[in-house]
């Protein structure tokens, strides 16, 4: 049965404290894109870039993801929304403790996307749309996924029987076809400082 009586418990160390100890603003950005993109490597990468700058950051990753905390989470619609669901409240988690969290996860449906946007307060929630056309991931197809799903092996596959909502109005477009993956990074970079959250 639901529990309904709880209560919030307040935490003595607020976000600015934490912020304040790690010389930088928290936040999350947001990867949203179809599968071969490169959603998880510019996340990796720019995680490695923000590391050797001393920033504490770290990776939500789908597959990784999926290996443990949403393991039970398939990819129907009902299972996508929840695996989103989730993702956000850990994202919000990691921007409480005070680091910039990344996460790398198709997020096809944009009112899941917005519905996390929600949870944020205002300029610490940051979508950034991994622009790659379609052909061009299926071609890449790095994990040999696409052609399974074209020979009707995986069911529900974005972009062939599942759809992906690019987003409207994303704070930032990475076109991951024409650039390499250091200058991509490098370009999160510089918007996180022109933003004020990573001291220039
Ligand atoms: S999401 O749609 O719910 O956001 P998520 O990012 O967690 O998806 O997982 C996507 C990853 O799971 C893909 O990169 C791919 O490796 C793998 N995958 C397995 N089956 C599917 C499927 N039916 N559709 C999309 N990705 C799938």
């Amino acid at each position: 049965m639901r529990q309904n009586h709880i209560i919030w418990h307040p935490a003595t160390v607020t976000k600015t404290d934490r912020q304040k100890l790690n010389n930088h603003k928290s936040c999350a950005l947001w990867f949203t894109g179809y599968s071969g993109s490169g959603k998880s490597t510019l996340a990796n990468e720019l995680d490695c870039q923000l590391h050797k700058l001393g920033i504490r950051s770290f990776v939500l990753d789908g597959d990784n993801i999926r290996h443990g905390l949403n393991k039970e989470l398939g990819f129907s619609p009902k299972d996508r929304v929840e695996n989103i669901r989730r993702v956000g409240e850990v994202a919000k988690l990691f921007v409480d403790s005070g680091q910039i969290v990344m996460t790398a996860f198709i997020s096809p449906y944009r009112k899941d996307r917005d519905q996390v946007r929600k949870i944020f307060e205002e300029g610490e929630f940051h979508e950034i749309f991994i622009d790659c056309p379609f052909d061009v991931c299926e071609r890449r197809d790095p994990k040999g996924l696409y052609q399974k799903a074209r020979q009707g092996i995986i069911r529900d596959f974005t972009g062939i029987d599942s759809p992906y909502e690019p987003p409207l109005d994303p704070e930032l477009t990475i076109d991951t076809q024409h650039h390499s993956v250091k200058q991509a990074a490098e370009t999160i970079i510089k918007y996180l400082k022109e933003q004020n959250l990573l001291p220039n």
